[in-house]
C-alpha cells in the first residue's frame, strides 16, 4: 500500500506542475487546482472513485473524515476483532479480507489480506471468545480465530446448514448477543409474498454450536442490520421497507426486537397499514403487528446500524446510533445514500445526516452499507459502490495521504478564498441582495409554512460550501442561472449580513 501511495504522489506531484504554474501566474484560483488536481489524476471523472466520493461529503462540524482504504470492491459487512483488525466481507466475492490495524499510523491499514475464501455469499460476521462466526447465504460456520496475529487457527467449520437462499434478500446477518447467543436476520425470497420457508423474513437465535435454532421474530421484511443499545439492552433491527407502491410509502423501518412480536410484512407496511396486495392477515386473530420504533424516508434502504460510544462526542450523542441508508432504486428521484446519526431523546427518535454527500442530484458517488466504531473510537463505513471504507473521527487527527483530496471536515472555509482578498465587499452584498431578491429565493427561505431558515449561515458555511450550494442545490431548491460572479455576490450577501439587518 505504501507504494502505490508513494507512486501516486509522484503523479500527482508532477502533474500539480502545470496548474501551479497558472496558480502562480494568477490565472486560476485554487478550488479550480484542486478540480483539476482531481481530474487529472484521475479522481474527478465520472466513475465513483474513492478519492471523488470523499471530496464531495460532508460531516456534522467537529468531525473529519478521511479514506481509510480503497479498491476494495463490494465491500459489504465489517467487524473489529478483539485485537483491532478491521474483518470486511465481500459476499459477492465469497471472501473476508483482514485490515491489519493502523499501527505505523499513516491513516490506513498497514496491510489487505484475505482471511477466508471460496465460501458461499458471506455477509454478517462476530466473534464469541477464540471462535469468529461468518452467515454464508445457505449456512452459519465458525473458525478458531487468533487475535494476536490475526490469522486462522483451526478449520473452518459448519455449526447450522440447511438455510435457504433463493429469491432476494439472500444475505444474512450475525451477531452475538449479549446474552452468547447467535443471533440471524435473514430475509425474504420476494417483495411481498407468503414465504414457503417460515424462516424467511425472520430474525432467529441459536446456542454457539448452532443447536436450538429458533424463530424469535416475524414479519421482518429485510433486517440486514441489527444492533443492542448500551443503556437498555434492547434489540434493535433495520427493516427495508416493500417497493412497487410509489415512491413515497411505505417508509422503511427501526424496530425494536421483542421476542415473539411480529412485524407485520407482508402483511402490514410501515405503522401497520394494511397492504393492498396481500388482503387481510389470515392469522390476525392470532398476531397483532407491532409498529416501528422509527420511519426512515421510504426506499432509503438502511443496512447497517451501530450504537455509538460516544464518549468525547458532544453530549447529544450519549444515546446515538448511526445507520447506513444505502439508497433507493426504484424511485424517481434517488434518495438515501447517507449515514444518518439516530438520537434517543424524550419526545422518541431524531435522524439527522452524519455522513452526506453521496447524491448529489441524481448523480451517485457512493452508497454506504455498514457502520462500525473502532477501538480508537472512530467510525469505519463501508460502500460497496465506491469500493472503500471511510473513517471519522472527532476532531482534526486527519492523516493527509495524498494531497489532491481536501477534507472538509465541516462546511466552513479552511481558510478564506482568494478572491476575498481584494473584494469590495459592500458593492457586492449589495448585488447579491439584488439577486436575491430577484430569484424569488425569499419564497422558500423567509415566506411559507416551513420556510429553510438561513438564519445564523455564516456560523455553519463557509464561502464555498455557500458557492457550492448554489452550484448544485439539494432539490427542492432549484439550479439557477448563476455566474461565478453573481453566485460569490450571493455568497457575500447571505454570509455578511448581521443579525439586524433585513435580509436572512
Ligand atoms: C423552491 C424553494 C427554494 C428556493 C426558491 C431557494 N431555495 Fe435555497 N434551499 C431550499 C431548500 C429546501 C434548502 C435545503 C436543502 C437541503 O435539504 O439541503 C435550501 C438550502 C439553501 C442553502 C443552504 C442552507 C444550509 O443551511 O445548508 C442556501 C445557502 C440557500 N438555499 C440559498 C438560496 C438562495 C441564495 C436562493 C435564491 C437564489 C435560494 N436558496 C432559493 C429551497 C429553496
Amino acid at each position: 500500500m505504501r507504494k502505490v501511495l508513494t507512486g501516486l504522489l509522484i503523479i500527482v506531484l508532477l502533474l500539480a506542475a502545470v496548474p501551479v504554474a497558472l496558480l502562480v501566474s494568477g490565472t486560476i484560483d485554487s478550488s479550480s487546482l484542486r478540480m483539476i488536481l482531481n481530474v487529472m489524476t484521475g479522481l474527478g471523472g465520472p466513475a465513483a472513485t474513492a478519492g471523488k466520493v470523499q471530496q464531495r461529503l460532508q460531516l456534522p462540524e467537529g468531525f473529519s473524515l478521511q479514506l481509510y482504504a480503497a479498491d476494495l470492491p463490494r465491500a459489504r459487512f465489517l467487524r473489529f476483532t478483539p485485537a483491532g483488525d478491521l474483518l470486511v466481507s465481500r459476499p459477492h466475492s465469497g471472501d473476508i479480507l483482514l485490515l491489519r490495524r493502523d499501527a505505523d499510523g499513516d491513516g490506513h491499514p498497514d496491510a489487505v489480506e484475505t482471511l477466508l475464501a471460496g465460501l458461499k455469499r458471506p455477509m454478517g460476521m462476530d466473534f464469541l471468545g477464540d471462535w469468529l462466526y461468518v452467515a454464508e447465504s445457505n449456512r452459519i460456520g465458525r473458525v478458531r480465530f487468533d487475535s494476536a496475529s490475526g490469522a486462522l487457527a483451526g478449520d473452518y467449520e459448519p455449526v447450522v446448514e440447511g438455510l435457504g437462499d433463493d429469491g432476494n434478500h439472500w444475505s444474512k446477518t450475525l451477531r452475538v448477543g449479549p446474552d452468547g447467543l447467535l443471533y440471524l436476520a435473514q430475509g425474504s425470497t420476494c417483495n411481498v409474498c407468503e414465504e414457503a420457508d417460515e424462516r424467511r423474513a425472520t430474525m432467529m437465535r441459536f446456542a454457539p454450536d448452532g443447536s436450538g435454532g429458533e424463530i424469535i421474530a416475524t414479519g421482518l421484511r429485510n433486517s440486514v442490520g441489527f444492533d443492542w443499545a448500551p443503556w437498555s439492552g434492547d434489540l434493535y433491527a433495520t427493516d427495508n421497507g416493500r417497493d412497487l407502491l410509489g415512491d413515497d410509502f411505505p417508509p422503511c423501518e427501526l424496530n425494536r426486537i421483542a421476542v415473539g412480536n411480529f412485524y407485520g410484512w407482508p402483511y402490514y407496511n410501515g405503522a401497520n397499514i394494511p397492504d393492498p396486495d396481500m388482503g387481510p392477515d389470515p392469522l390476525a386473530a392470532q398476531r397483532q403487528p407491532t409498529a416501528p420504533a422509527h420511519g426512515f424516508r421510504p426506499h432509503n434502504a438502511p443496512l447497517g446500524i451501530s450504537f455509538i460510544d460516544g464518549a468525547g462526542w458532544p453530549q447529544d450523542y450519549r444515546r446515538s446510533a448511526l445507520v447506513a441508508l444505502h439508497g433507493s432504486w426504484n424511485r424517481s428521484t434517488p434518495d438515501g445514500y447517507k449515514v444518518v446519526s439516530l438520537h434517543w431523546g424524550e419526545d422518541g427518535i431524531e435522524e439527522r445526516d452524519f455522513l452526506s454527500g453521496f447524491n448529489r442530484e441524481g448523480d451517485i458517488s457512493g452508497r454506504p452499507v455498514d457502520v462500525a466504531q473502532g477501538p480508537d473510537g472512530a467510525i469505519y463505513i463501508s460502500d460497496d459502490y465506491a469500493g472503500a471504507i471511510y473513517r471519522v473521527s472527532r476532531g482534526e487527527d486527519v492523516v493527509a495521504w495524498e494531497p489532491a483530496v481536501a477534507v472538509t471536515a465541516s462546511r466552513l472555509d479552511r481558510q478564506p478564498p482568494a478572491w476575498l482578498a481584494a473584494a469590495d465587499l459592500e458593492a457586492m452584498a449589495e448585488r447579491g441582495a439584488d439577486l436575491y431578491g430577484y430569484y424569488g429565493c425569499r419564497s422558500c427561505h423567509e415566506e411559507g409554512q416551513n420556510p429553510v431558515s438561513l438564519a445564523g449561515l455564516s456560523q455553519r458555511l463557509g464561502y464555498e460550501a455557500v458557492i457550492e450550494v448554489l452550484r448544485a442545490p439539494q432539490s427542492p431548491m432549484p439550479v439557477f442561472p448563476l455566474s461565478e460572479a453573481e453566485q460569490r455576490e450571493l455568497a457575500v450577501f447571505l454570509l455578511t449580513r448581521t443579525p439586524d439587518q433585513p435580509g436572512p
